[in-house]
């Protein structure tokens, strides 16, 4: 596996993919790599030719008061589980390379649904993401890139600014990978204390407890949110930071579910904010 870390390497190696007529698979991460993560890697594989990875802790994204500074690094340890599931190439830049001196350049999706779930609570976050995406588009030539459902609302922000933007890139979303307990695999789930990870199982629990009030025949999103809001409130650890049900499309606001829609939740665990969602319909 390469090890790229300059935008001129990265640049010299997606031209020569591009050149010999390959199909470029681009699959972005922080690192800190988890079974989410290598499940894209390996769905990127099987659709592609040469895979690209990314491992970079964007600071665009990150909020003043959020966790830049804690988020876990692993290079290494990364490095050993992409190459387990084949990846051709890791692109692993500085800061400095990615945002030079004199950088000014952001794209802003200004849509309505931006604003709603995590956009509201951390502005400036999917601007944040939107630039650095789209800049490891171009960086990588891929035709394909992949990204989880675990972050529902980035693949929406993704999609909207690649038809707005007319980037050439078909956007590829992978389902949630769980760990046996229920638990959505994340980055940050590392933050965590044995107490506290057991007391995280609420978010799932909540989500299943909805999904088989739906399947019951419950279609009032009102009701399908006071089920997640209610079992929630068992655990006296958690804190709810929003309880949403929306259109998948475009998050808009509906009063029954009667086509995808997206139940997406956000809970602060001790100090550590977890998210989770569904999609019914
Ligand atoms: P990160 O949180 O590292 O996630 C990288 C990709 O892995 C995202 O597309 C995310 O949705 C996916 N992912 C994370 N946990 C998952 C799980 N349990 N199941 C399936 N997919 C999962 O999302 C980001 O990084 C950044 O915002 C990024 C897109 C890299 C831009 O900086």
């Amino acid at each position: 596996m390469k090890i790229l870390r300059t935008v001129a390497e990265i640049t010299e190696f997606a031209k020569a993919a591009q050149q010999a007529g390959k199909v470029i698979g681009l699959v972005p991460t922080m690192g800190a790599l988890h079974e989410g993560h290598l499940t894209l890697m390996r769905t990127a594989r099987e659709k592609c030719d040469v895979v690209i990875a990314s491992v970079f802790v964007n600071p665009v994204q990150f909020g003043p008061n959020e966790d830049y500074d804690a988020y876990p690094r692993r290079f290494e340890e990364d490095c050993q589980k992409l190459e387990s599931v084949g990846v051709d190439a890791v692109f692993h830049p500085e800061p400095k390379e990615m945002y030079p001196d004199g950088y000014g350049t952001y794209v802003n999706v200004e849509s309505a649904f931006t604003g709603k779930l995590c956009g509201g609570q951390r502005p400036g976050h999917f601007r944040g993401v939107a630039t650095v995406v789209t800049k490891l588009m171009n960086l990588s030539r891929a035709q394909e890139a992949f990204f989880g459902q675990k972050d529902a609302q980035q693949v929406l922000v993704i999609r909207r600014f690649v038809k707005d933007l007319n980037i050439q890139v078909n956007i590829n979303m992978v389902p949630i990978v769980r760990e046996e307990s229920g638990l959505a695999r994340s980055s940050r789930n590392a933050y965590l204390s044995p107490e506290e990870k057991t007391a995280a199982l609420v978010l799932s629990r909540s989500l299943k407890k909805a999904e088989a009030a739906y399947e019951a025949g419950e279609k009032s999103v009102e009701a399908l949110k006071k089920v997640v809001r209610e079992e929630i409130a068992t655990e006296p650890m958690a804190v709810i930071d929003y309880v949403e049900l929306y259109s998948f499309d475009e998050l808009k606001e509906i009063e029954t579910v009667n086509g995808e829609s997206l139940l997406a939740i956000a809970v602060k665990i001790g100090k550590t904010r977890l998210i989770d969602n569904i999609i019914l319909g």
